[in-house]
């Protein structure tokens, strides 16, 4: 048990003095954030991605797709409940951006941490759109909070998510015989 204890007292330790700015708390149960960093990366992307998924019927509405006005309130209450727990999935032990790596840990920029007031204030300001919207009745108004929650979206992304890199144009890709592929259709 004594072993035990002095592991975590140095592991808090280290923690300690690679995070200088920031003191640890005494590493314990619950405290995910010192312990398994890598599985609240996991948890914030998958909250993202499943925003985007769910986002989609608010989207194709701003360019005209039908939608049940209930639908779309219903995904923005969602959206702004789970707008409320991201900035808490990104304690400084999770900047852990590596630029050379071909698949980094995260996409999540070192900014983030250097601006903390202003990364919460974006997700703040997501969280109150998607409340507006929830509320929103007519058509005119959907549409125009369904685009104004989107830029909040964008906002965030623009200074803070790593920007999108195309995939490498590859030989094969340019020995592409396109006239044959088109012939078939
Ligand atoms: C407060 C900032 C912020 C807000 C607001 C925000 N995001 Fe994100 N988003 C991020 C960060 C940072 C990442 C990278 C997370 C990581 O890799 O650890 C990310 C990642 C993503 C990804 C994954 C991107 C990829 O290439 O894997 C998607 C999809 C996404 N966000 C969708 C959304 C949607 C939809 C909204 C709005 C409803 C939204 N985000 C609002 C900061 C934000």
């Amino acid at each position: 048990m004594r072993i035990f204890v002095a592991g975590v007292t140095l592991a808090a330790v280290a923690i300690g003095t690679s995070f200088a700015a920031d003191p640890a708390p005494k590493a314990g149960p619950g405290w995910t954030g010192l312990t398994e960093p890598e599985e609240l990366i996991e948890a914030r992307e998958a909250l993202m991605v499943e925003m985007e998924r769910i986002m989609r019927p608010l989207d194709s509405y701003t360019i005209g797709e039908p939608a049940e006005p209930e639908n779309l309130r219903s995904i923005a209450q969602t959206v702004s409940q789970m707008m409320l727990a991201i900035p808490h999935l990104f304690p400084p032990t999770t900047n852990l951006y590596d630029p050379k790596a071909q698949t980094p840990k995260t996409l999540a920029l070192p900014p983030i941490w250097q601006n903390w007031a202003a990364f919460e204030k974006l997700a703040v300001a997501s969280h109150e759109e998607a409340e507006k919207v929830a509320k929103m009745k007519t058509p005119g108004e959907l549409k125009a909070g369904a685009l104004a929650l989107r830029a909040t979206c964008d906002a965030c992304h623009a200074g803070f998510l790593r920007p999108y890199v195309p995939a490498k144009v590859e030989q094969s890709d340019l020995n592409f015989d396109f006239d044959s592929a088109l012939k078939k259709k």
